[in-house]
Order: structure tokens, then C-alpha cells, then sequence
């Protein structure tokens, strides 16, 4: 199974949730490919924010390899499941899908947490060191749920 998340700049959520997700799925012995991209192309081929890596190193996972990437209409088609960091995200996703059946593959990532109170993974980009953390546990949740969905 081929997993992509997806946020605005791909140096924040998702490729914390990337490293969440493939830590996650290897601790229970899931093969994924996973991968993540972003909707927007200011930070093409950058590392992620190094707020980022240091809230993702404190949880004992390394995210420093993956480097950002735009999202294109393509990835509807190598991706099984396609999950977005909030609702923007998820529009302009959607407005490039080839077909209403491929976008049916796309939803938020929180859908996968129905009992958060949240719906969408705050953007953590302008704000302090701690809106990091609070972005992490929130994927924890959602990954946990949604490996807990491909077990059964
Ligand atoms: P992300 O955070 O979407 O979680 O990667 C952002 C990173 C950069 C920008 C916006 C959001 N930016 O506008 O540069």
C-alpha cells in the first residue's frame, strides 16, 4: 500500500507525518511506501524545518532525509490513499484530480480521528517551538487509528 500526505510547504506537517507514519508501520511490521508532498512550491528540494526534526528527534524518530516536492495530479494515480493536512489542502488536491473516483482517495488525515477535537492539523510554520509537539501528537493519534484500519 502507497501512502501520501500532504500540507502547504512540505517542510512542517507533512513530512512529520511521513516519519510518524513509517515509524509507526515498522514498529508493527506493516510494509508501507509512504511519501509526502506539498501544494505549494516555495520550498522545493528543502529539508524539513528544523523545528520540525528536533520535535520529531525528541520522539526518537529522524526525518532529516526527506526533502520537499510539489504535489501533482500524478500522485491520484501511484498513491492508494492521499491525506491531507487540512482543508485548503485538501481543495487544491482535489481540483487536480483527473477524475471524481481518484479523488475519492483523498481526505483529511483527521478523518482517521474522529474523536479529536480538531479536524485539521494547525499550521505550525509561523507560530513557537511547542505548536510542533501539539502537531505531533495529533499524527500519532491519526496514524495509530489508521494502521489500526489496514490490520483489520
Ligand atoms: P507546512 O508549513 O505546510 O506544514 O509545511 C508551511 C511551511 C511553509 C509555508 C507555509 C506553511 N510558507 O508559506 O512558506
Amino acid at each position: 500500500m502507497r501512502i501520501l500526505l500532504v500540507c502547504l510547504g512540505n517542510i512542517c506537517r507533512s513530512p512529520m507525518a511521513e516519519g510518524v507514519l513509517r515509524q509507526r508501520a515498522k514498529e508493527r511490521g506493516i510494509a508501507l511506501a509512504t511519501d509526502s508532498a506539498g501544494t505549494g512550491d516555495y520550498h522545493v528540494g528543502e529539508a524539513p524545518d528544523p523545528r520540525a526534526q528536533a520535535a520529531m528527534r525528541k520522539q526518537g524518530m529522524e526525518i532529516g532525509d526527506l526533502r520537499a516536492r510539489q504535489f501533482t495530479a500524478k500522485d491520484f494515480e501511484h498513491f492508494d490513499i492521499l491525506l491531507a493536512m487540512d482543508a485548503d489542502n485538501l481543495r487544491n488536491m482535489t481540483r487536480l484530480a483527473p477524475d471524481p473516483t481518484l479523488a475519492a482517495k483523498a481526505c483529511l488525515i483527521m478523518d482517521f480521528a474522529p474523536e479529536h477535537p480538531l479536524r485539521e492539523v494547525p499550521d505550525p510554520y509561523y507560530g513557537g517551538d511547542d505548536g510542533f509537539d501539539g502537531v505531533f501528537a495529533m499524527l500519532d493519534e491519526a496514524t495509530n487509528l489508521l494502521l489500526d484500519g489496514i490490520e483489520r
